[in-house]
């Protein structure tokens, strides 16, 4: 009797413990999609809710933008920065993955962007992340810098890139009208950021 008890009591223990784990795998994961840039008048915004409306109709995890604009980070060392550099680290610590909205400045990233990428360290190591940019020729020279970046940050930057140009996918410039194709590798760049960030987040625990 004794042993029936105890192998009933075991089972509702691995029941238990079977939930927690379901549970664990269920949970969504959380991405952040990071403007990176911060000017007045940056088209950066209408490309980042571009990602978030297409990342939502799929449901498939939790994406919020992350407007590195918000944090007001001052250049790394000039200036006491301890509550926006704490503030910006706990933002980055809640997110599992990142997709960065980047835009090329100089054939590279924006001051402001690696200025964000300096202000961290743990809280970016062993993520994954995607990128979107935009330039004149799809922001493709900023995009490679920032790879580069991601490397030393230990970020597993995705291989497929949407990448939209200032030519075509802005009517004047100015007002974001992306083509069609550019769905397809959206979609699959997501795709392969949630199969990562998920793969990463069990180097996390
Ligand atoms: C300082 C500066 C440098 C730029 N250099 C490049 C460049 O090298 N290549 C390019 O394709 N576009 C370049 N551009 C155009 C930007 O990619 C374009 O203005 C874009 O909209 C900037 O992103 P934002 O609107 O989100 O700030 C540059 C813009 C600025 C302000």
């Amino acid at each position: 009797m004794r042993i029936v008890k105890s192998t009933f009591a075991q089972t509702l223990s691995d029941l238990a413990q079977k939930n927690i784990l379901e549970e664990l795998i269920m949970e969504k994961l959380n991405i952040g999609i990071i403007l990176g840039s911060t000017r007045e008048g940056r088209l950066s915004p209408q490309v980042g809710e571009w990602v978030e409306r297409i990342a939502n109709e799929r449901g498939d995890a939790n994406y919020q933008i992350v407007d590195i604009a918000d944090y007001k980070l001052p250049l790394l060392g000039e200036a006491d920065a301890t509550a926006q550099a704490t503030a910006w680290n706990a933002k980055l610590a809640e997110l599992d993955g990142f997709v960065f909205i980047v835009q090329e400045y100089n054939h590279s990233i924006s001051a402001s962007l690696k200025n964000a990428l300096d202000y961290a360290r743990e809280a970016w190591n062993n993520k994954a992340a995607g990128i979107v940019s935009y330039g004149s020729v799809g922001g493709a020279r900023a995009a490679e810098h920032l790879r580069g970046i991601l490397g030393e940050l230990s970020v597993a930057d995705v291989r497929v890139h949407p990448a939209l140009s200032l030519f075509t996918d802005f009517e004047n410039g100015a007002t974001f009208k992306p083509a069609d194709l550019h769905l397809v590798n959206l979609n699959g760049m997501l795709d392969q950021v949630l199969a990562w960030s998920g793969a990463l987040k069990t180097l996390r625990v």
